[in-house]
C-alpha cells in the first residue's frame, strides 16, 4: 500500500496534537511515511511539535517528523496538505467577538460582522498556503477546515478556481452524530443523508438508514423536544456548546420538514444570542482559559518528562473525516460526504456561481457534487442573503473597498441597520489595521 507525505499547516494549532493521534489510530487505511507541520509563528508550533516529536517517536518511528516556518522546506514532497489556521490568533477572534456586541450586535467566531473580520484576514492566509502547495507539490491536494470556512471557499473560487482545495466542516459531522444517537444507531455511518445550504447555514431535507428507511419523523420528533441533545447525553461538552444543541429545538421549529444547523441560532435567534452573551467574556476567552491552556500544558509536560503519559492530549477521533477525504482521494473511495463546492446546478432554483454545502460522491479526481433539487422560498431567501454577504466581502477584499464592506456588513441578517454596520466596520478596520488590506 502506498504510504503519503503531508503537512500540516497551522501546525501550532490546539487541534493538531488531536489529529495527529487521529492519524496514528487510523495509520492502516491512511499509511503515512512523514508528518510535517508548518506555521508562520515559530515559537508557539515549537511547543506544538516538540511533543509530537515525542509522541510519533514512541508510537510511530517509522514516520519521518520535521516542523518549520520555511515554507519551501515543509511544502515540499508532500501529498496532502491539511489546513487549520487562524489568521490572528484568539486575540484577533475576540475582537471579532467583541467588538459588534460593544454595538449590540452578536459576535461570533464565523457569523455576523466577527466572521467577516475574520474572512478579511484569512483570504490573505489561505491563498498563501495554496500558493505553497503549488509551487512546491503541484500534485498535491489541500484538504481545508481554516475558517470562516464559507468566504474562504468563495475567495479561492473567484481568485484560483481549478486549484485543487477541498473546502469540508466539521459541523454537520458533529450533528449528525448526535443524529444517530437519537435515531438509536452506532455511527452517523449508518445513514445517508440530503443536505443542503451554505456552510455554517444549511439543512438536512432526508435522513435514511442504509436499508432506505426514513429516520427524520422519529428524529424532528426529538429536536422539536430536546434539540440535538441526546436522552443518554455523555458528551462532555462545555456550556455554550450545550445551549448551542439545545436551541436548535426553537431554530427548527421554523420548517418542519427540514433539520437544521446549529449556526443558523445565530441567524434566526440574533436577540436571544446577543442577550445570553457577555461582552467582557466571549468564546474566545473560554477557549483560551480552556483548551488553549489544556493542550499547551500538556504539550509542555510530554515534552519536559520526555514521555506522552505525562500530557492528557486525546485523539480527536471525531476529525477522523479529514482521513475518510484523504482515502477518498488517495484510494477513490467514492465516499459520499458533505463538502463545500460551487452549486452548478445542484441546487436547480440557486445561483451557479454559489459556494454551496452538499453531499459529493469523492474520487480520485476530485468531488462529484449530488443534485439536491429545488429549494424551498424560506431557505432559498435566507441563502440569497447570506450569500450576497460572503460574495461582498471576497470583492471588497480584491477591490479593498471600503463601501463593498460596508454593504456586506449592512446585508447581513445579524445587523439592524446601515448606521450600526458602518459603526462596527469602522471599529473593526482599527483593530484589524495588521492584517486586513487598507480600505479605500
Ligand atoms: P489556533 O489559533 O490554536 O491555531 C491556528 C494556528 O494557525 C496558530 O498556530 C497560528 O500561528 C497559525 N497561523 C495563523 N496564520 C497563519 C498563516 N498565515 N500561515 C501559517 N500559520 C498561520 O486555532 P484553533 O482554534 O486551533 O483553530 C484553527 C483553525 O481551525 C481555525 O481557523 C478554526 O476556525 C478552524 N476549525 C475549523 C473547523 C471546521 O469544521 N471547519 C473545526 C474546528 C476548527
Ligand atoms: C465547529 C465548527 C467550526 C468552528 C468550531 C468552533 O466545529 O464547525 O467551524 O471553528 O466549531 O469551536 P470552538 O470550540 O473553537 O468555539
Ligand atoms: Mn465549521
Amino acid at each position: 500500500m502506498k504510504k503519503f507525505s503531508i503537512v500540516v499547516a497551522g501546525g501550532g494549532s490546539t487541534f493538531t496534537p488531536g489529529i495527529v493521534l487521529m492519524l496514528l489510530e487510523n495509520i492502516k487505511r491512511f499509511p503515512l511515511r512523514e508528518i510535517k507541520f508548518y506555521d508562520n509563528d515559530g515559537a508557539r508550533q515549537k511547543i506544538i511539535a516538540d511533543a509530537c516529536a515525542i509522541i510519533l517517536q514512541e508510537k510511530a518511528p517509522d514516520i519521518k517528523f520535521s516542523y518549520s516556518t520555511d515554507p519551501k522546506e515543509m511544502f515540499s514532497d508532500v501529498d496532502f496538505v491539511m489546513a487549520h489556521i487562524r489568521v490572528g490568533k484568539y486575540k484577533m477572534r475576540e475582537q471579532d467577538e467583541k467588538i459588534p456586541l460593544r454595538h449590540g450586535v452578536l459576535g461570533q467566531e464565523t457569523c455576523g460582522p466577527g466572521g467577516i473580520a475574520y474572512g478579511m484576514r484569512s483570504i490573505g492566509g489561505v491563498l498563501e498556503i495554496l500558493n505553497y502547495m503549488e509551487t512546491y507539490s503541484p500534485n498535491a491536494w489541500m484538504l481545508n477546515y481554516s475558517n470562516p470556512a464559507a468566504i474562504v471557499a468563495e475567495a479561492t473560487r473567484r481568485i484560483k478556481p481549478d486549484a485543487k482545495i477541498l473546502n469540508i466542516c466539521d459541523m454537520p459531522i458533529g450533528i449528525e452524530s448526535r443524529m444517530a444517537q437519537i435515531a438509536g444507531l452506532k455511527s452517523r455511518k449508518e445513514m445517508r443523508v440530503r443536505y443542503y445550504g451554505l456552510n455554517h447555514f444549511g439543512w438536512w431535507s432526508r435522513i435514511e438508514d442504509l436499508q432506505g428507511n426514513d429516520l427524520m419523523p422519529k428524529i424532528i420528533d426529538h429536536v422539536k423536544k430536546y434539540g440535538y441533545i441526546p436522552l443518554s447525553d455523555t458528551a462532555h461538552v462545555e456550556a455554550s456548546w450545550n445551549d448551542t444543541f439545545a436551541k436548535a429545538k426553537d431554530v427548527s421549529a421554523l420548517d418542519s420538514t427540514t433539520l437544521p444547523n446549529t449556526y443558523l441560532k445565530y441567524y434566526l435567534f440574533p436577540d436571544y444570542v446577543v442577550k445570553h452573551s457577555n461582552p467582557d467574556y466571549t468564546r474566545a476567552n473560554e477557549v483560551m482559559d480552556n483548551r488553549e491552556k489544556t493542550v499547551f500544558g500538556s504539550c509542555r509536560a510530554i515534552t519536559e518528562q520526555k514521555n506522552s503519559s505525562a500530557g492528557h492530549l486525546e485523539i480527536d477521533e471525531h476529525a477522523s473525516y479529514i482521513v475518510d477525504l484523504a482515502s477518498a482521494i488517495a484510494f477513490n473511495t467514492q465516499e459520499r460526504m458533505l463538502l463545500i463546492v460551487p452549486n452548478n446546478g445542484s441546487l436547480e432554483n440557486f445561483s451557479s456561481d454559489a459556494m454551496v454545502e452538499i453531499p459529493c460522491i469523492v474520487g480520485s479526481s476530485g468531488p462529484e457534487p449530488l443534485v439536491m433539487g429545488p429549494i424551498p422560498l424560506f431557505q432559498k431567501g435566507l441563502m440569497e442573503q447570506q450569500v450576497a454577504v460572503e460574495k461582498l466581502v471576497v470583492e471588497a477584499w480584491i477591490e479593498k473597498s471600503y463601501q463593498k464592506l460596508w454593504q456586506a456588513i449592512t446585508l447581513s441578517k445579524t445587523v439592524p441597520s446601515a448606521s450600526v454596520a458602518k459603526a462596527i466596520l469602522d471599529d473593526l478596520i482599527i483593530a484589524n489595521k495588521d492584517y486586513w488590506p487598507e480600505l479605500k
